[in-house]
């Protein structure tokens, strides 16, 4: 029998949208400490699911032109490339649409029912007549109360930060008609959190202790939920009543016996969790190898079994107080812990979905990145810690290419090569020397298992590398390649390589969480079974033969990762040719323009003029006077200058621009340009570019060297519209 019984879980991605490099990250950390645990010989079931429901999902399938449910299936049969693409191994990946979650968020809401912590209040909420529909806060746009900026949320403003009510917008229209939206009553669904028996079991929950003696939440948690948790003078609980319901139209789950009425996306998003769970253990099939088999309804009422789940900070409050009290409440077993992880930046920048920023993780597999890189490169800045975690490019090289490379792989490539030629693939003793090293090796197995069990892995691969130096120390003391050419130092040569082997396979058990299938092959290079923790107190021993050394992980190549960085190739930007009548031939007409002598007057410039445009298509690029507030180099790149412009919405932009080779920082600053302020922010290797100067250059660079960045006349201001 396993010795723990557990059900992990990530959270639910909405079935909105690709991955990004943020759900990649939180699934590789899930994904070790469920590796480490099944290497410890625990049972551990690891599940997800599409989070389906809502009404942007909604929206953006009436906007396809596909039913929510087709649209849904269309981004879940997306998902396979990805985690197979990264070795993130879920047991199951399932629906919130599915029938087990529609039967259990029912089930759940009558337990709260029963309970006495549903209660229907009146409220009022704009609504579109035109849709026939209530808006959510993110569909309701206007002027931000406080600054006045036009086109914000109906809950924050993208250009002051302000957080308000729908109702505090000027000029409110619904972002999804354009008409002005009318206030309406309709009864809602509550969770009393505020009932006094909500209060009191969650304030001891938040702050229980796990079996092991440590609090199951982490510190910046606690903190966080301590402010939640404040009552206002009047001695009201800080934790307000949580409305749970949506009116039609909605895609969600129906409210048993309330018609037109459905649940909130976020009440039977973490149900998600049992369902996807249940459908996995439900099915006979899955079930035949999995040791301590039992049913769902079985596993998650023993008292015994653990339930873990990784999400990022930004959902905190809904699993540290809805979800628990939610389970509680409908008479089943509470979260052991709720594991919390910060967000990903690259290169400093904060990661933005509607921005596009961040790395695109399919792209990083398809330029054939080895995932494991980035596994690796995670796990080594992955703590316990809430904080969030840095992916910089030149650190990613270096690290992967040094530790991985440099002094893992390493060992065994310098061992197995003498194994092979000099002693018929056959391992021999270990010297004295050799014996304090592995005995050193062994004994950290504690220590390392204890970091990975607290999700430490940074600290935890520091150790690791720590040994790989001791390793690599005692080669360079025993220098092999002399030992190979010395008389009468066979046995010595033998017993140095042996325990660089054996060395190597101690390393390899240690990082097999983290490298998954490089370890596969290291298995197969050494002829052992698949690696365990235990196996951290055995030998392969004299004797024992292992297979050809066939080189196991290559470098990081800066021009790859380079590519991963680079824009989107941006459809041929080029003018195609202008139907003009004197053109010769049709074929001219589908091949792109080619550049023409610098004084042509058919192609100015070197380019012909580009197809006649209406002046709608011009208005939709919003040219602005910018005044350049900053100017500099940009470490690493040739090309590029980094500029800071104003545009006059009370913070700068970040541009960047290929004038380096005919501009001076200095000759810019303080001047003003032009801008294409409404451009989609642009990833690049060094930030990211929020907009475009305008220059111009002679379509053929060599002919006509020469970039120059537009001006305008005096008297123009920053922020001015160019029309
Ligand atoms: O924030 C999100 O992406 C949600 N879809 C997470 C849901 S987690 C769980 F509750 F399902
Ligand atoms: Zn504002």
């Amino acid at each position: 029998m396993p010795k723990r019984r557990l059900f992990v879980t990530t959270a639910l991605p909405y079935a909105n949208g690709k991955f990004h490099i943020g759900h990649i990250m939180e699934y590789i950390q899930a994904d070790i400490w469920v590796r480490f645990q099944r290497m410890q010989g625990n049972l551990v079931h690891f599940v997800c699911a599409d989070d389906a429901h809502g009404a942007p999902i909604m929206i953006a399938a009436e906007k396809a032109g596909i039913t929510p449910q087709q649209f849904v299936a269309n981004i879940s049969s997306g998902r396979k490339p990805y985690l197979d693409g990264f070795h993130i191994g879920f047991d199951n990946w399932h629906s919130t649409d599915g029938p087990e979650n529609h039967a259990l968020a029912k089930e759940i809401y009558l337990q709260l029912q029963e309970a006495g912590l549903i209660e229907v209040r009146e409220i009022e909420q704009f609504y579109d007549p035109e849709k026939g529909m209530f808006l959510p806060d993110r569909f309701i746009k206007g002027e931000c109360p406080s600054c006045g900026a036009k086109d914000q949320y109906g809950d924050s403003c993208e250009s002051c930060g302000a957080v308000y009510s729908p109702t505090e917008v000027k000029n409110p229209y619904s972002a999804l008609s354009g008409s002005t939206p009318i206030l309406k009553k309709s009864d809602h669904y509550f969770f009393k959190l505020s009932d006094p028996r909500c209060v009191s079991f969650l304030s001891e929950w938040t702050q229980g202790l796990n079996a092991d003696g440590k609090t199951r939440l982490q510190p910046e948690v606690l903190n966080k939920i301590k402010e939640w948790f404040v009552t206002d003078e009047s001695g009201k609980s800080g934790l307000g009543d949580w409305d749970i319901s949506r009116d039609a139209p909605y895609f969600g789950i129906e409210i048993p016996n309330a018609p037109g009425k459905y649940f909130y996306v976020w009440l039977d998003a973490p149900i998600g969790y049992l369902a996807s769970l249940k459908n996995y253990l439900d099915q006979d099939s899955t079930q035949k190898n999995v040791p301590g088999a039992v049913g769902f309804d079985s596993f998650l009422s023993d008292p015994g079994v653990e339930q873990y789940h990784f999400i990022g900070k930004d959902i905190t409050y809904f699993h540290t107080l809805f979800w628990p009290a939610m389970l509680h409440f409908s008479g089943r077993k509470t979260p052991s812990s709720i594991f919390v992880h910060g967000f990903i930046t690259v290169s400093g920048e904060k990661m933005s979905k509607s921005r596009g920023t961040g790395i695109d993780p399919l792209k990083y597999l398809s330029l054939g990145m080895n995932p494991e890189w980035l596994r690796y490169y995670l796990a080594a800045k992955l703590s316990a810690r809430v904080e969030d975690v840095d992916f910089n490019p030149q650190d990613f090289m270096l690290r992967v290419n040094s530790d991985l490379v440099g002094k893992y792989i390493n060992i065994a490539s310098r061992a197995a090569n003498f194994i092979h030629k000099q002693f018929n693939a056959q391992l021999g003793q270990v010297g004295p020397n050799g014996e304090q090293l592995l005995i050193q090796l062994q004994s950290a197995a504690s220590s390392i298992s204890r970091l990975y069990e607290e999700r430490e892995f940074a600290k935890a691969l520091r150790d690791i590398m720590a040994l790989a130096d001791l390793v690599n120390e005692f080669v360079d003391q025993n220098k092999p390649w002399e030992l190979a050419k010395k008389e009468g130092a066979t046995s010595e040569l033998h017993a140095v390589c042996s325990t660089c082997l054996e060395a190597f396979r101690y390393l390899s058990i240690f990082l097999k969480p983290v490298l998954p299938a490089l370890c596969t092959q290291v298995e197969t290079f050494l002829k052992c079974s698949p690696l365990v923790f235990a196996d951290a107190s055995t030998r392969l021993g004299p004797g024992h033969i292992i297979n050809d050394y066939k080189h196991l992980i290559q470098r990081v190549d800066e021009k790859v990762l380079d590519k991963l960085f680079e824009m989107p190739e941006v459809s041929d930007t080029k003018p195609a040719q202008t139907s003009n009548p004197s053109s010769s031939s049709s074929s001219t007409k589908t091949q792109p323009p080619k550049a023409a002598s610098a004084f042509s007057v058919d192609a100015p410039g070197g380019e012909v003029i580009a197809p006649t445009i209406g002046i709608d298509d011009f208005a939709k690029i919003d040219l602005r006077i910018a005044h350049i507030v900053s100017c500099e180099p940009v470490e690493g790149s040739t090309k590029l200058l980094r500029l800071m412009l104003d545009v006059g919405e009370g913070r700068t932009r970040q541009v960047f621009s290929g004038i380096a080779s005919v501009y001076k920082p200095e000759d810019l600053v303080g001047k003003l340009t032009v801008m294409v302020a409404n451009l989609a922010p642009r990833k690049m290797k060094f930030g990211v570019s929020e907009g475009m100067v305008l220059a111009a250059s002679h379509a053929d660079e060599k002919s006509t060297p020469g970039i120059y960045i537009l001006q305008p006349w005096p008297g123009a201001k920053p922020g001015m519209r160019i029309h």
